[in-house]
């Protein structure tokens, strides 16, 4: 059994490093079970949502650009799985804040589908009306994932060639908001995912947002 501190460890060491980590072990077996399962409860009850472009009013939904659906986790959630998940983001949270001087102070995720033939055009995380994303974090759901199914997602470091991921169960990848483009490929099969955002809210993004 792998100690957690040490997972968080070589994450951090590979962000540092490149500006974006990918581990396999974030969460245990049981948490990855209840998130899926709840994730196919919310599609088969059609709470997942098409996910919108840009932000506040310039939300609109885009197919051309991305083609996922969405439902978003809350904090007071009473189901076990995502107690834990929860407190699994704030333990990490924590770790990165005293390890890199960093000041997340919050987080949001939601649950994601992305259809057979769907995709994510390159972009970038960070709204420019909305500084407050720091880590963009992405939780892989997919049981038996095999070459083939697509899906992939496509990092573009500066500099440095591509780097194609495979969103294989239980992986989590996590690369900085403000400055790694990136992508999802079209993908042949349901693409399952728990995806979002570490953030730092102070009053200095509030201004942003009023001006
Ligand atoms: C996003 C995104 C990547 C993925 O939702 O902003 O880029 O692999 N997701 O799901
Ligand atoms: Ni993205």
């Amino acid at each position: 059994m792998i100690h957690l501190q040490e997972i968080y460890e070589s994450l951090i060491d590979q962000i540092v490093d490149k500006g974006y980590a990918v581990g396999d072990a974030f969460l245990k077996e049981d948490t990855l079970n209840g998130l899926f399962n709840q994730l196919l409860t919310l599609q088969e009850s059609d709470k997942m949502k098409a996910a919108g472009v840009g932000q506040l009013t310039e939300h609109e939904v885009n197919k051309s650009i991305r083609g996922d659906k969405i439902h978003w986790l809350t904090k007071n959630s009473k189901l076990p799985f995502e107690q834990l998940f929860n407190r699994q983001i704030e333990a990490y949270s924590a770790y990165l804040n005293r390890s890199c001087f960093l000041s997340i102070n919050d987080f949001e995720f939601h649950y994601t589908c992305y259809p057979p033939g769907t995709f994510y055009k390159r972009h970038i995380d960070r709204f420019q009306s909305d500084r407050s994303r720091i880590l963009s974090l992405i939780l892989y759901l997919n049981k038996d994932w095999k070459k083939g199914d697509g899906g992939e997602i496509v990092l573009y470091p500066h500099n440095e060639p591509e780097v194609i991921i495979e969103p294989k169960w239980g992986r989590m990848v996590c690369f900085k908001s403000d400055e790694l483009a990136h992508e999802v490929l079209p993908t042949k099969v349901n693409r399952y995912s728990i995806t979002g955002w570490l953030k730092s809210v102070n009053s200095e993004n509030i201004i942003q947002l009023i001006d």
